[in-house]
Order: C-alpha cells, then sequence, then structure tokens
C-alpha cells in the first residue's frame, strides 16, 4: 500500500515523453476520462484510471473530487517580464520605441523594495490564477526586484527561474551601471538564492544593444563560475533591433553570434523570440542546445514578426511558450495558444490542440531542462497541475456540447478559453489557487 496525502479524481491529459517531431506527439498523449491521481510529499505518486484504485485508498489519504473537469500539468511560461506587469497594453510603438516610452519608466520604480514585493504577489497570483505554475523571469536591473519575486516565489513553494536585469548602455541612467557592479550583484544573488527551495538562477543581460562587450564578458565569466545556472536573454525580435546589433557589433557574424562569442549558447540558455534568425543562427541553437521561446501575443502586439515553428522543428530546435507579459497581452496560456494557432494560420502550418498543449507543458518544461520535475504526471514529478472547467459560458457550453473528442475539446479550449476557465492551480501537491465559484456562477 502507498502512502498519499492526497488523491484527485477527474479527467486527465499529458504527454508522456518529450519528442523530436510533431507525428510522435498521438503516440505520446494519454487521456484517461475518469482517473485517479495520487500525491505525496508534493510529488505524483501515480496517474491510473479510478476503477483500478477506487476502492483502496490508504488511510490518511484525502480524496479530491474533480470530476467534470480537465486536469492538465500546470502551464510552463518560457518568458515573462515581472516588473511589465502594471503597463500591459501601451499603445502605438513597436519595440525600440515601445521601450524608451513605456518600458523604462516603469522599470525604474523597482528600486523600491515595498513596490517589487507588492508587484511580485501579483504577479505570482497572475500566473496561478491562469494556471501556470513555472515561469522564467525577468526582473529589473535593481537587485531589490529579484529579491522580492523570489522571496514571494518561495513562499508559495513555485518553481521559478528568475534574474536581475544586466545592462550597461542605451537606457536611461537610473537603469544602467557598471559592467562591475552588474558582476556583484548578480554573483550576490546567485549565492542568495540559485537552488534554494525551488528557486533557480538565470543570468539576464537585457538584449545584446544593451550590453557592451564589457559586459558580456562579465556574463561569460558567471556563467564559468556557476555553470548551473541559466542564462535568459532577446534574440532577433525587430528588423530595426536586428540592424542596430548588426552596427554595434560589425565583427560579429550575425545576431546569435554576438551571445555565442561570450559563450552564452548551451543547454539552459534561452533566447526569447528569434524571429528573424538567419539559417545558420538556427543550426548553432541547435548544436550548442539552446532553447527558444514562441510569444505570439507579443510578437502580434508589437508588430515583430512570426515565429517559424515549421523551421523550428526542423532545425531540432527546443522551444517553449512565452507570454513576455508586458509586451505580451495576457498572462493566460489558453488564449497565448489560441493566437499561435493564428500565427501559423499566417505561415500555413497547423498547430494542433495536442501540439500547442504539448509546447505549453512538456515542451515548456525540456526548454528550461527542468523536464526531469515537471511537464507530465510522470511518478516522481512535482505535484504542479491545474483544473481547468471546460465550459463556463453560455458559448463555450454550446460549443462543448458539439464537441466530439478530447482533442475537438482541447482545441476549442485554446480557441474561447481564458482565466474563467482554470479552476483551480496546484502547486508542489498543494492547491495554491482556487477560483471564486460564486463569482462564476453569477
Ligand atoms: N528586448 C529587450 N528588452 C525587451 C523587453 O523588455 N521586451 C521585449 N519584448 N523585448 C525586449
Ligand atoms: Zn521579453
Amino acid at each position: 500500500p502507498v502512502t498519499c496525502s492526497h488523491a484527485i479524481r477527474g479527467s486527465f491529459f499529458d504527454i508522456t515523453r518529450t519528442v523530436s517531431t510533431p507525428d510522435e506527439l498521438l503516440d505520446a498523449a494519454r487521456y484517461i476520462e475518469d482517473g485517479l491521481l495520487l500525491l505525496n510529499a508534493g510529488k505524483i505518486v501515480s496517474l491510473s484510471p479510478w476503477q483500478e484504485e477506487s476502492s483502496q485508498l490508504p488511510p490518511g489519504c484525502e480524496l479530491v473530487d474533480y470530476r467534470g473537469k480537465l486536469i492538465v500539468p500546470g502551464f510552463v511560461d518560457t518568458h515573462i517580464h515581472y516588473p511589465q506587469t502594471e503597463m500591459i497594453g501601451a499603445f502605438g510603438e513597436q519595440l525600440l520605441e515601445w521601450l524608451n516610452q513605456y518600458t523604462f519608466p516603469v522599470e525604474s520604480q523597482y528600486h523600491c523594495p515595498q513596490h517589487s514585493a507588492q508587484m511580485s504577489a501579483f504577479f505570482l497570483q497572475q500566473l496561478l490564477s491562469n494556471g501556470t505554475t513555472t515561469a522564467l523571469v525577468f526582473g529589473t536591473v535593481h537587485p531589490e526586484s529579484v529579491d522580492a519575486l523570489f522571496s514571494a516565489a518561495h513562499g508559495l513553494g513555485m518553481r521559478l527561474i528568475a534574474g536581475k536585469v544586466m545592462m550597461d548602455r542605451h537606457a536611461p541612467e537610473a537603469l544602467t551601471e557598471t559592467p562591475e557592479q552588474s558582476y556583484r550583484q548578480t554573483r550576490e544573488l546567485i549565492e542568495r538564492w540559485h537552488n534554494v527551495g525551488r528557486l533557480s538562477y538565470a543570468l539576464t543581460p537585457r538584449f545584446a544593444p544593451t550590453s557592451s562587450p564589457q559586459l558580456l564578458e562579465k556574463v561569460r565569466q558567471l556563467r564559468q563560475e556557476f555553470p548551473d545556472t541559466w542564462l535568459h536573454t532577446h534574440l532577433s525580435e525587430n528588423p530595426q533591433e536586428v540592424a542596430w546589433v548588426k552596427a554595434l557589433f560589425p565583427e560579429n557574424s550575425g545576431y546569435l553570434d554576438v551571445y555565442h562569442q561570450y559563450q552564452l549558447t548551451g543547454r539552459r540558455s534561452l533566447f526569447a523570440h528569434c524571429l528573424h534568425l538567419e539559417d545558420e543562427e538556427w543550426d548553432c541553437l541547435h548544436h550548442t542546445d539552446s532553447a527558444v521561446a514562441f510569444c505570439p501575443t507579443s510578437n502580434l502586439f508589437l508588430g515583430s514578426g512570426l515565429f517559424d515553428l515549421q523551421t523550428c522543428w526542423q532545425k531540432g530546435v527546443k522551444m517553449g511558450v512565452g507570454t513576455d507579459v508586458g509586451a505580451g497581452t495576457t498572462f493566460n496560456m489558453l488564449q497565448t495558444l489560441g493566437e499561435a494557432y493564428k500565427v501559423g494560420q499566417l505561415q500555413r502550418y497547423k498547430l494542433s490542440a495536442c501540439e500547442a498543449f504539448y509546447h505549453a507543458t512538456l515542451g515548456g518544461a525540456k526548454a528550461l531542462d527542468l523536464d526531469r520535475h515537471i511537464g507530465s504526471f510522470m511518478p516522481g514529478k512535482d505535484a504542479d497541475f491545474v483544473a481547468i472547467d471546460p465550459a463556463v459560458s453560455a458559448l463555450q457550453t454550446l460549443r462543448h456540447g458539439n464537441s466530439r473528442d478530447i482533442w475537438e475539446k482541447l482545441f476549442v479550449l485554446m480557441t474561447l478559453g481564458d482565466d474563467r476557465n482554470i479552476a483551480a492551480t496546484w502547486v508542489e501537491g498543494r492547491c495554491v489557487w482556487q477560483c471564486d465559484k460564486s463569482r462564476q456562477a453569477a
């Protein structure tokens, strides 16, 4: 008899293993219409059909009845900026003007620990109420911003990767630092937070244009000294940005080559956007086992371009989905997948629901080198999951009444779904967010 703290009954969907082509996904997918998930000490013990286990719940095990809900692994957001929560939906500009006009002024406030703490709490509630249990997060240049975020995430038991922005040029004085300061403050944060509980540190140079060669050299040095940290930055998002990088770094063969030269590519490196890559850059991402983040709502909102999913698969580059709030326009992964589908449509790529949910769960986990811990219901993984109510509006109820199978249900969820569909979010075997039933009924 197994020991377990909770037994969750409901419908379960996950992708059980990572794949190298979308064709393998159907075989790797698992749907259990009436299933039982056993948890203990924050980990998954087993997932099986209800009948087998129903009569033999061990004593002390609490049964949670989520019948009628679809339970999937917690969503993984592979690229997001927590300080930009308060400036989501800023009108009219593309990347470089948007940064100067809206982003930098807002980020200037995060020297203040109180403001950082308040916004960290708000941000993490947004993630959890949208079913996102793990994220790779940008702070600001201020160490206070990252102290506040890690501290709040630690209190919730969330698996989170974050880092302080490193930048020393082409930004307001209040947001720039010297390479030496950047090195020292980053080092202190790594020593304070990296591998504390479920927290990990990401070296976070903002992007090549705000990094001098001296700063990039400091990033290289830190990565060498702390080889198990992550590297998180932006790459090839906007055509003007790409041209600017070529002007700033004329010796390099292209944008990615700037990062590559400083040994910032690799297994735990994640590059957001990647919309205007040369063939050789895709090859370099593959050879170095680097990962990319596809941020559809941001790419459309800033008019940056269309992510090429087909090439990403063909080149064998690991990919996760990012909301990229506040250039992205939602924290919600269902809405983000719906926009990803439309980005596919514009390029004649059919993003199936199965593939979309893979990218948002196990694929994202793989991109973050966390697939040993999260992304599916395999025994031993962290008990991070989300219970989805498939029909919370008249339109959704009508449409789900017509849907024939799990694939259609999932696809309609990513087309019509949003935060109203998130019934409960569990982290490390504890329910950390639950929707207000009375509000939902209203
Ligand atoms: N490139 C450099 N900084 C940023 C940022 O804050 N958001 C986005 N979308 N791209 C960036
Ligand atoms: Zn970003």
